[in-house]
């Protein structure tokens, strides 16, 4: 395969085909701005594109316009320019790329190739737009079409070759005769085009066809019938060109992107005991020798240190973990957790929650907006919501920061070192100081200053109560 650089001396220009409404993934939310492993299907396409020495990127935009472009403009790193150009109305895929050629930065006379592809396609690789531009090139043809071969091509356009093999013409499957029909060839949707020959080609498409679109396929046909070269490119790899429609691709098209990251990850040094249940969205980053055990969810931009253990059963979200740290059964979403930390089972970390060093946070503890000091330890059914928590304090079974009056929030703060009882209440505003203690059930709504020990409610105890209360044999039934 030819070196991406080869690409450059030609410009090259893309064209990216995104208005449809994407009717068959029955949704709201536009087809291309669907998620695959946390990010919108069209980035996956953009990602690949941008790894080429492209000249400029024309997005056509229609469906959904607005979200589409902000998408991309928030999340596209790229040197490369990128314009949108809108679709008013979606007459097809041939009326598109023609909307795609009227992009301001396109040079009239310029002698370019443009890629054409769609932006439902994202298992494509770079090297192969690469390597379908370069074969474009040597070839001289005036257009190249990346083809795959299908077992079931039931969907996707057929490759109507002549006798000679050459490719003649793209027939849809709903304008497919039988024969046609059991072809198994299929067009990718993925072009490339000497731009000069390509606009007048588009002008002369008509939507006389089962679905009055105007095809781009068809443009191939108008090529091969004015005697134009049209070179059918063989994708190696037939994945990559799956075109996502419908939900049922989506997840099937998720599901290779998944284990390509998690191959990825395997091979920068990370363990997954399972990786068919191990998922890890694009943005997340991992360090060398991280385990993740089974049923573990790394999203959006969560990123886990050296030697960390994560899982099974967890799911993190724009988490930031340290190294040597521990993390069974938990849930967590906007959190920070250092080094050497021990988490889980059964944890609920919600946003701003911050664990320093060393820490435990143990089985049935919730935790939100909290500093969890250095060494500090919350073992046991917890909750600690508005809170800070000084280093080296431990946390009793049962405590609770009552941190809501019916109104608005309050903060409890606990010293350093100090010793919360089981089942302590702390009624925020509320503090708690240096190495203070509280007693066990204490329903503590004063601050206790360093060193003090806030007692509270303890059982008033009556002698000879049971046999004074005790009834007949059958009142003593269990109920
Ligand atoms: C298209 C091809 C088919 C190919 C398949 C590969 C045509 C007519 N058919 O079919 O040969 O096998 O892709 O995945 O090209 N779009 C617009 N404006 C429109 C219509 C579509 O921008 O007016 C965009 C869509 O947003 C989408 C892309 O073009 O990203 C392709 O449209 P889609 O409806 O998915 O075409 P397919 O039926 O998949
Ligand atoms: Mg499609």
């Amino acid at each position: 395969m030819e070196g991406v650089n080869e690409l450059a001396y030609r410009p090259l220009t893309a064209v990216v085909l995104a208005a449809g409404e994407g009717t068959r993934m029955r949704s709201a939310t536009p087809k291309v701005l669907h998620r695959l492993c946390g990010r919108p299907m069209i980035l996956h396409v953009l990602d690949r594109l941008v790894e080429l020495p492209l000249a400029r990127i024309v997005i056509v935009v229609g469906h959904g316009a607005e979200s589409v472009t902000k998408t991309v403009q928030e999340q596209l790193a790229t040197e490369i320019p990128v314009e949108f150009v809108e679709q008013r109305f979606q007459r097809g895929t041939g009326d598109a790329a023609s909307v795609g050629l009227t992009g301001s930065s396109f040079d009239l006379d310029g002698e370019d190739d443009v890629l054409v592809l769609t932006g439902d396609t994202p298992l494509l690789r770079a090297d192969t737009l690469a390597a379908l531009a370069t074969e474009h090139r040597l070839a001289d043809a005036a257009a190249t079409v990346l083809t795959a071969e299908l077992d079931d091509p039931t969907g996707y356009g057929r490759i109507v070759r002549d006798g000679r093999g050459n490719v003649d013409r793209i027939v849809e499957q709903p304008d497919a005769n039988d024969a046609e029909l059991g072809i198994t060839e299929v067009n990718s949707s993925i072009y490339c085009f000497r731009r000069g020959l390509l606009a007048p080609a588009l002008r002369r498409l008509d939507p006389e066809n089962a679905q009055g679109e105007y095809y781009l396929t068809d443009v191939i046909g108008v090529l091969r019938a004015t005697g134009h070269v049209v070179v059918g490119a063989h994708a190696d790899d037939a994945t990559e060109t799956l075109g996502v429609n419908d939900r049922a691709q989506l997840a099937a098209a998720e599901a290779v992107l998944r284990r390509r990251i998690n191959r990825y990850w395997m091979r920068e040094g990370v363990a997954m005991t399972d990786p068919e249940t191990t998922y890890v969205d694009a943005s997340v980053d991992l360090e060398p020798e991280v385990r993740l055990l089974p049923g573990t969810i790394l999203a959006g931009r969560t990123a886990v240190g050296a030697r960390s253990v994560i899982g099974p059963h967890t799911r993190l979200v724009d988490t930031i973990v340290g190294e040597d740290t521990i993390i069974e059964q938990t849930v967590a979403r906007e959190t920070e957790i250092g080094d050497r930390v021990t988490i889980g089972p059964w944890v609920s970390l919600r946003p701003g929650t911050r664990i320093a060093a060393g820490a435990h946070v143990g089985t049935f503890v919730e935790t939100k907006n909290a500093d969890i000091g250095e060494g500090a330890k919350v073992p046991h059914l917890a909750y600690v919501g508005d809170a800070e928590i000084g280093p080296g304090a431990n946390v009793g079974a049962g405590t609770i920061t009552a941190n809501y009056d019916g109104r608005t929030k309050h903060r409890t703060k606990i010293g350093r070192d100090a010793r919360i009882g089981s089942n302590t209440v702390l009624v925020a505003p509320v503090e708690v100081g240096d190495g203070a203690y509280t007693g066990a059930g204490a329903v503590v709504s004063e601050d206790v200053p360093p060193g003090a020990l806030a007692k509270g409610v303890p059982a008033r105890i009556e002698e000879g109560w049971v046999d004074a209360h005790r009834g007949t044999d059958e009142d003593d039934e269990p109920r």
